[in-house]
Parts: C-alpha cells; sequence; structure tokens
C-alpha cells in the first residue's frame, strides 16, 4: 500500500507534551509523537483539528502570531527548537515549508531559489549560485521546463510548476525536514501525481511532514500516518496499518469517511 520498502528509523523530530493555546482557546493537547528520518509522515484530521497548528510549531511560525502560548518540548535533530538560543533565521533554514497555495516570491524563477541560500550564505560566487540553482530546480521535478526562461517571473508559472519552485526554494537551502501543508490540494490531479513522486525521492534526502485531506494521498505516500481529533492526537501508526486496522473507533471513523 505504501511505497516504504526500506523503512528507516532513525529520530527526526521528537514532540512530548505539546499544548497550544490561542489566547483561552486549546488548539492542541498534550502531543507526543516521533517523527523518524527519510521517511513521509502524514498528518490528517478534520479541519480545524491542529494540524496546521502543529506544523507550525516546528519551524516555530507560531511565534508570529500574537497571544500564542506554546508548552512542551519539541526537538528536532536533538535540539530543542524552543530554547532561547536557538536563531530563528537558523531554525527556519533546517525546517523548510511549502504552503497550500503556491506562494512564489514576485522576483524571477531563479532568484526565488537563490535568495535564500545567498541570504544564509549558503552561496556567493556566482558560478555556484548558478549550479545550486540547477541542481535545486532538477531535484524539485522542473529544471527542463524553466531552464531557457530562469529570469521570467515565477508567477508566470502554472500552479504545479509553482508548487515545484517552491519545493525547489525550499530545498536550496538543504534542510533537515520539508514540512508540507496540503501541498497538493489546490491542483489538478496530473499536478498533484507528480508532486507526490516528487515527494516519494525527495524522502532519499529529507524528512517530510505533510497535511493531507486526501485520504488515497496519504495511503500512496506516507510511511507513517497521525490522526488528529479536536486538538489532541488520536491515533499515530505506519500508513498500512493506519488504512488496514486503525487501532481506533474515531481514526476508523474518520478514514472510512463516516465524518470529517
Ligand atoms: N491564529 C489563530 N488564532 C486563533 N485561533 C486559531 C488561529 N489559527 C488557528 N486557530 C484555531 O485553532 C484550531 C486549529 O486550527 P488549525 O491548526 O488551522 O487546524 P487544521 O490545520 O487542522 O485545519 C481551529 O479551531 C482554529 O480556528
Ligand atoms: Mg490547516
Amino acid at each position: 500500500m505504501t511505497r516504504n520498502d526500506s523503512a528507516h528509523h532513525a529520530l527526526s523530530v521528537r514532540v512530548r507534551d505539546l499544548d497550544l493555546w490561542y489566547g483561552q482557546f486549546q488548539a492542541l493537547k498534550s502531543i507526543s509523537l516521533d517523527i523518524y528520518q527519510n521517511n513521509i509522515t502524514a498528518l490528517i484530521g478534520p479541519s480545524g483539528c491542529g494540524k496546521s497548528s502543529f506544523l507550525r510549531c516546528l519551524n516555530r511560525m507560531n511565534d508570529l502570531i500574537p497571544r500564542v502560548r506554546i508548552e512542551g518540548l519539541v526537538e528536532m535533530g536533538g535540539r530543542d527548537v524552543n530554547a532561547a538560543k536557538v536563531d530563528e533565521v537558523a531554525l527556519r533554514r533546517r525546517v523548510g515549508m511549502v504552503f497550500q497555495k503556491p506562494n512564489p516570491f514576485p522576483k524571477s524563477i531563479h532568484d526565488n531559489v537563490a535568495y535564500a541560500p545567498r541570504m544564509h550564505d549558503i552561496v556567493s560566487r556566482k558560478a555556484d549560485v548558478k549550479a545550486l540553482v540547477e541542481s535545486s530546480l532538477r531535484d524539485a521535478g522542473l529544471w527542463e521546463e524553466v531552464k531557457d526562461k530562469l529570469h521570467q517571473p515565477g508567477t508566470s508559472l502554472s500552479g504545479g510548476q509553482q508548487q515545484r519552485l517552491c519545493i525547489a526554494r525550499a530545498i536550496a537551502v538543504q534542510p533537515e525536514v520539508i514540512l508540507m501543508d496540503e501541498p497538493t490540494s489546490s491542483l489538478d490531479p496530473i499536478s498533484t501525481a507528480t508532486i507526490e513522486d516528487l515527494m516519494d525521492r525527495l524522502k532519499r534526502r529529507y524528512t517530510i511532514i505533510t497535511v493531507t485531506h486526501n485520504m488515497q494521498q496519504a495511503a500512496r505516500i506516507a510511511d507513517y500516518t497521525a490522526f488528529f481529533h479536536l486538538g489532541e492526537m488520536i491515533e499515530y501508526n505506519d500508513t498500512k496499518t493506519m488504512f488496514s486496522t486503525p487501532h481506533t473507533r474515531k481514526a476508523e471513523d474518520y478514514i472510512t469517511g463516516r465524518y470529517g
């Protein structure tokens, strides 16, 4: 069912007793889970159950939202991401993010990819920038389609191409983890299949955590699946088990479409 024929079980992200409040409202309730390197982990569950809030805890994007309070532990590569000494800019280098709606910068295709590596001083020499832009676009499966128009705006591409450009932009800084929040829900089926294939290739080098509303997609691409409901993580399992013999009634009801 999943394409995972060579599971790795090295720990990438360790979350313990994670709580999150927006003002008085508790959106995440004591979440604990281990996310494994070089796997795809899918987060599923009804709208509003806390999937995006959870993803934002991993790169501290919630810090940007007023009246948020977070308690608990998030460790990435053995380091507490909320430790006072962790610099957010450095953290965002370690954790790439891809959103539902492709959001290229209002810059050329080339500069969309080159911007972050230059900012983080990963490359500066012109030849190195050029090589990194090419390799990132190749890894995102976009190079052949854009190599002759690198100086056109990123926004001139189709939706599916823009999403691959955003993936190229994310991997250009060689993050440890890539977060994807419903990366294909605005795309047509062919672009969706292209992105799914890409994710399957990228997991050899990156740890991918993705949110999806598409059960078939989770079943196709994820090695592990976590089911969230009303701010709690109800079940976390290898994808095959989750979709064949879920251990909880709530997960079973959701997966079989009885609600959600
Ligand atoms: N910035 C915010 N301020 C207040 N409440 C929020 C904010 N973002 C999300 N929420 C609430 O937190 C809950 C979880 O939201 P979210 O993490 O976006 O869920 P999901 O991604 O699973 O749809 C929802 O009830 C939502 O309304
Ligand atoms: Mg969401």
